[in-house]
């Protein structure tokens, strides 16, 4: 445990630490500096403050909801009075959910939640981070309509047609079968785009990428049925080290901390759930795509008042 007083240790936020890759994350990354845990629900997040705090790290909670701008804008503006030396962002909160609902702004919420609320949390606190900080985005391999395992899972990768589109919750015809998997896949493509646009735009600051490999016992598919999580959580959880592309949330929250906390690695860099470089979908390597998304997330979240 690092011997600096929290205003001088190197903060690090942190969304979606009450659950799954970003509880244990937040776990490994405060054995390293402050961390700023963002979540929507008060009481839990006081829970991992707690834990932190009685294990001699440092921590300080900000409610947000990623889902709904307003609630970004005033997360960004608090965790910037804080006045913390602020190191690195991980954008990792997310939703799979099986029945479509819209958020506050009348959005889709899993797009929402997955991508504009990142995205816009993201920009704002961009100025606010030195040089050479990393801000790592916890994407997913179901974006791809290429990839083997998320193809089997059911998914036939990002469906983006525009932003504007997702926000309604419409997809390009073609898709997966399952509700709500074309929701979750376009939200991710837009993750890995989104952090090949900015690596390139803005290289004072270091952008990557992190697929954690595919965790059964998480809480990220919580409204399904009680069977399916019941075998998600108790007999395909403990499977997960044994089986290629899955992972636990212990092992994947070393991968994003590394990635997080490295000084000199590069930025654009997609990464897999053993910390190797990967290639996303061959839609989301096209740089003319990936300005297409920021340049249409930007003007859907400016049609906002602040
Ligand atoms: N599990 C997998 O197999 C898998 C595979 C690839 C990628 N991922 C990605 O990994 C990330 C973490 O997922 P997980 O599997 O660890 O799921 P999880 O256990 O459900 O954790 C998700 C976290 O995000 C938070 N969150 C959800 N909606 C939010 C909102 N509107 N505002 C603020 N926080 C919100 C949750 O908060 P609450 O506790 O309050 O609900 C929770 O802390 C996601 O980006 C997901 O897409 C997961």
């Amino acid at each position: 445990m690092t011997k600096a007083s929290p205003r001088e240790r190197k903060a690090y936020i942190i969304t979606g630490p009450t659950s799954g890759f970003g509880y244990r994350t937040a776990l490994e990354v405060a054995k390293h500096g402050t961390v700023v845990l963002v979540g929507r629900d008060r009481g839990k997040l006081e829970e991992v403050h707690k834990t932190i705090e009685r294990g001699g790290g440092h921590a300080v909670p900000v409610v947000c909801d990623v889902s709904d701008l307003a609630s970004v804008r005033r997360a960004a503006a608090e965790i910037t009075a804080l006045r913390l030396p602020l190191a690195g962002l991980v954008n990792n909160a997310g939703i799979g959910q099986t029945r479509a609902t819209k958020n506050a702004q009348g959005w889709d919420t899993v797009f929402a939640t997955n991508h504009l609320g990142p995205f816009a949390l993201t920009e704002a606190l961009m100025p606010h981070l030195p040089d050479g900080a990393n801000v790592v985005f916890v994407c997913s391999g179901a974006e791809d309509p290429e990839r083997r395992p998320a193809v089997i899972a059911g998914f036939r990768g990002g469906r983006y047609i525009s932003a504007e589109a997702s926000a309604r919750g419409e997809w390009k015809s073609g898709g997966s079968t399952h509700p709500g998997f074309d929701s979750y896949a376009t939200s991710k493509q837009c993750n890995l785009a989104t952090v090949m646009a900015f690596a390139r735009a803005t290289p004072r600051l270091r952008f990557n990428a992190v697929e954690p490999g595919f965790s059964p016992g998480t809480g990220l598919s919580r409204d399904a049925n009680v069977l399916l999580r019941l075998l998600g959580k108790y007999v395909l959880a403990p499977l997960a080290p044994f089986i290629r592309y899955w992972s636990t949330p212990a092992r994947s929250a070393k991968v994003i901390t590394n990635v997080l906390l490295n000084e000199s690695g590069g930025t654009g860099v997609y990464y897999d759930e053993r910390s190797r470089p990967m290639l996303g979908s061959t839609l989301a390597r096209d740089p003319e795509f990936q300005d297409r998304v920021v340049a249409e997330t930007r003007a859907l979240l400016s049609t906002v008042s602040a």
